[in-house]
């Protein structure tokens, strides 16, 4: 990190009694080369975070000098660079773990985002054939009514794989999940209970400490889609009623295609592995195998590694920037382009009362998302729009498509300015 430690005054660092010091966002970018560059002749503004952050300097230079200096594969070697490479890939693990707070008896295992953490859990709870079953038919599946498809889809082939029923806690008129609306659900046959921790689509922060708590009183294998969280408002699993956690690197200034499955090593056994190969196994016959113990069991065949060093370079990033720190700016953001776009006729916000997200979403009478954001791409203003990969939750809450903007810790209170103007004048060229 060089010279990160500018960034911050240590004497001012966050305490409990202490204010947390504000970031240098201006300092902080240049680390990120990608945002120096002007689009459609305007500085850009990237507020698609909640999709994809960019990536820093240094987990650049961390993948890159894994590639240039230590690249072979890993476990099987017992020459220099293999050795190098297993430790490598081994301290990433280690990092990240500790990044989420794992504690003894968890394991982590590298997964290539949270949509393959999510399907390993679903298809690993649910594999035909294999004594005990962990679904039979009549059990119950209960997923939130906020969830990316990654966390709804995967369960739904799970139910029917397994004869299983699902059921989804359904959040209400606006967005809001309740732990009474759980207790209700839950029965002696709920097995599984599987959350976000920030739904994608609206910034709705449920309160998932309690519902994972009471889930996990009832018996059941609490699961938490941390996608949204893992750049900050990081769950500590070590504190949590959660078995079992998913998050992806891409979305915590990390690399693409990369992620993990973070959770109680007993929940993990109870996996069956998605793929099997080499790497997973303990003996193989021409008729049969045995498996290795965790964590290669899930994770067969040849791993990203320069993807696994480079998410655990963002960790520590994330760490050497300060998690309070990033906490309080994209929060002070996010509440800025709350209160910029609410001044705007006929906007809504969806999710208004999430003040601990970073993501705002809203529609406008009679305009199209599409158009609004294709406007402010022409003022440089990178903003997603569409279902968000949440299709029921949208219409739930009886909206069609939204604008979402989503922030960073590089993103700035001039952006969000830039973005309310840019949405007022979209929609009076629009009206
Ligand atoms: C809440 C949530 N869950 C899951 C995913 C899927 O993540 P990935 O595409 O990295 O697998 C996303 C991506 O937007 C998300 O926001």
């Amino acid at each position: 990190m060089g010279d990160m430690h500018l960034l911050l005054d240590p004497a001012a660092a966050a305490t409990a009694d202490r204010p947390v010091a504000a970031l240098d966002v201006h300092t902080l970018r240049a680390r990120f080369p990608v945002l120096a560059q002007r689009i459609n002749g305007a500085p850009l503004a990237y507020l698609d975070n909640a999709a994809t952050t960019q990536t820093p300097l240094d987990v650049l230079a961390a993948m890159t000098a894994f590639e240039q200096h230590d690249r072979a594969n890993i476990h099987r070697g017992v020459h220099t660079l293999s050795q190098r490479a297993t430790d490598a890939f081994e301290g990433a693990r280690a990092t990240l773990k500790r990044f989420v707070g794992a504690r003894q008896g968890h394991e982590l295992v590298f997964t290539s985002g949270t949509t393959d953490a999510l399907n390993l859990v679903a298809q690993g709870l649910s594999s035909i054939g294999v004594e005990p079953a962990f679904l039979r038919p009549g059990d119950q599946i209960i997923v939130s009514g906020l969830e990316h498809h990654a966390n709804l889809v995967p369960w739904q082939q799970a139910a029917r794989r397994c004869g299983a029923t699902l059921t989804i806690l359904r959040p209400d008129a606006q967005g809001q999940l309740h732990r009474d609306d759980l207790a209700r659900l839950l029965t002696p046959r709920t097995r599984v209970f599987a959350l976000t921790a920030c739904a994608n689509a609206t910034g709705t922060r449920p309160a998932y400490e309690a519902l994972l708590a009471l889930a996990a009183d009832a018996g059941a294998l609490t699961v938490l889609d941390a996608a949204q969280a893992a750049a900050h408002g990081t769950p500590d699993i070590g504190t949590l009623a959660c078995d079992l956690m998913a998050f992806s690197g891409h979305k915590m200034y990390g690399p693409m295609g990369t992620g993990a499955l973070v959770g109680r090593r007993a929940a993990l056994e109870r996996l069956v592995p998605l793929r099997f190969g080499g790497d997973m196994v303990q003996w193989v016959s021409y008729d049969e195998a045995s498996f290795a113990e965790l964590p290669a069991r899930l994770e067969g065949g040849t791993p990203n590694v320069a993807g696994a060093i480079g998410m655990a370079a963002a960790a520590v990033f994330i760490d050497q920037v300060g998690r309070a720190a990033i906490d309080e700016h994209v929060a002070g953001l996010r509440a800025h382009a709350a209160q910029a776009l609410a001044r705007i006729d006929g906007l809504t916000l969806l999710a208004t009362e999430s003040t601990e997200s970073a993501i705002v979403s809203f529609v406008a009478d009679g305009v199209h998302p599409h158009d609004i954001g294709t406007l402010l791409d022409e003022r440089g203003i990178a903003v997603r729009t569409g279902h968000h990969c949440a299709q029921p939750l949208i219409e739930h809450l009886g909206r069609g498509p939204t604008t979402r903007a989503s922030f960073a810790l590089y993103n700035t209170h001039d952006e969000v300015e830039r973005l309310a103007a840019g949405v007022a004048d979209a929609l009076r060229v629009l009206r």
